[in-house]
């Protein structure tokens, strides 16, 4: 019988599990079995007991490599070199921004598989969307976290000691974490605005009830790749979008960026000069704060700094990590559904001519064999040479 292998996440202050106890009762009913690294659940109060429960082994993290036949993590193991020849590791490898570990994995002969290359608009593909599921708690935890540093209400209050206003909130890009954080800022009561280069983007936000920012200057009719996403806006469009908002962001008490281009760093959206004219008490959360840049000048992941006109700046490293039950649980719905297909009889056997596998199967039989992966460690060699 195939053996998952779940391993405890290696990354910084990570607490998520790929898969949850309830996940291995659903493995088993595709013929599979399971075994847990000890602990690896803990942080995100699954205890290795309800994984014994629900009918798994639990070991070493050593046994968990030797036993299995397919290992699953959130993002790269710090230790992927123990993954062996013919293995299956599937999790989220960012393949597209670390083609590295790609051509490591195929040198080792490991089968790697990783869902955020998912063709997300296929309907089939929507219950394996992992990146749909985790922005969707970055989002909610994004308003969250806004609410908790502000010094004000959300919402409107009438009390006896008077009448509150309530925040005034903008949201900047509106995907998936940008539509969530407005949907929950607005749960909480504030006054929700919000602005996304998408044209498609602006019934999205009038469908939530927040008003749409119109920004005089920025196209945004050509925003817009034919796959739905955002493309990179030219250096002259970006100055204009910056601009713009410097003027618009000042009235704002909470700021929350979620902007993002597939592949290239995020796109600067709130400049210095915004965040000098904004007032103090004001909050800014940057969702898209990472190792590649920030939507917000400044902004450090996992750092809360607070600047010299009072403006508390949040970078967002980890946000689904923070909710570690609900993001796992997620998660972990969404592994099952690519293992579903992955293993129609209950062991892997790849069709790389399906949609979906061609676009998620990074490395097989020694080779990179996804051609957007491979397009990218060919352009990076001409760039060497
Ligand atoms: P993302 O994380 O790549 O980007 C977040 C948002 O930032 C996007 O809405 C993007 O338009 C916006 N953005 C990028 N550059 C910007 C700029 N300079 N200024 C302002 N906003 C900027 O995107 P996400 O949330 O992963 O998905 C975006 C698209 O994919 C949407 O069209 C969404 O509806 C679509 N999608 C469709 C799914 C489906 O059909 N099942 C599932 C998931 C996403």
């Amino acid at each position: 019988m195939t053996m998952v292998g779940v391993l405890e996440e290696t990354g910084d202050g990570e607490r998520r599990v790929a898969l949850t106890p309830d996940g291995v009762q659903r493995l088993h009913r595709l013929g599979v079995e399971v075994t847990v690294q000890t602990g690896a659940g803990r942080r995100a109060w699954f205890g290795d007991e309800e994984y014994v429960a629900a009918g798994a082994a639990t070991g070493s993290r050593e046994q968990v490599y030797a036993a299995s036949d397919v290992l699953v993590c959130l993002d790269p193991p710090a230790d992927v070199g123990e993954a062996r020849d013919g293995q299956v590791l599937v999790g989220l490898l960012s393949p597209l921004t670390d083609p590295g570990l790609a051509q490591r994995l195929a040198v080792a002969g490991v089968t790697s598989v990783s869902l955020d290359l998912l063709p997300r608009t296929l309907s089939r593909a929507q219950a394996m969307d992992a990146l749909t599921s985790q922005a969707n708690v970055a989002g909610y935890q994004a308003a969250i976290v806004a609410a908790e540093a502000y010094g004000g209400y959300f919402p409107m209050l009438m009390t006896a000691a008077g009448t509150t206003r309530p925040a005034q909130v903008v949201v900047l890009g509106a995907g998936v974490a940008g539509l969530q954080a407005i949907a929950t800022a607005r749960r909480l009561g504030a006054l929700v605005t919000a602005y996304d280069v998408r044209d498609a983007a602006r019934a999205d936000i009038a469908s939530t009830g927040a008003t749409v920012l119109d920004l005089a200057d920025t196209r945004q009719d050509r925003a817009a790749e034919d796959d739905g996403y955002a493309r990179e806006l030219a250096a002259d469009e970006a100055e204009a979008q910056q601009r713009a908002l410097t003027a618009a962001i000042p009235r704002f008490d909470v700021v929350i960026t979620t902007a993002q281009v597939p592949g290239k760093p995020p796109p600067v959206l709130v400049p210095a000069d915004a965040l000098t004219a904004m007032r103090p008490g004001s909050v800014v959360v940057d969702l898209a704060a990472g190792p590649y840049g920030g939507n917000v000048a400044g902004s450090v992941p996992d750092r809360r700094t607070v600047t010299g006109e009072g403006v508390t700046v949040i970078g967002a490293g980890r946000l689904p990590s923070t909710m570690p039950q609900a993001a796992s649980t997620a998660y972990a719905r969404n592994l099952i559904a690519l293992l579903a297909a992955l293993m129609p009889q209950g062991a892997v056997t790849l069709d790389l001519g399906d949609e979906i596998q061609a676009a998620v199967v990074v490395t097989h039989g020694g080779k990179v064999v996804n051609p957007r992966v491979r397009e990218l460690i060919d352009e990076r060699k001409e760039i060497r040479s």
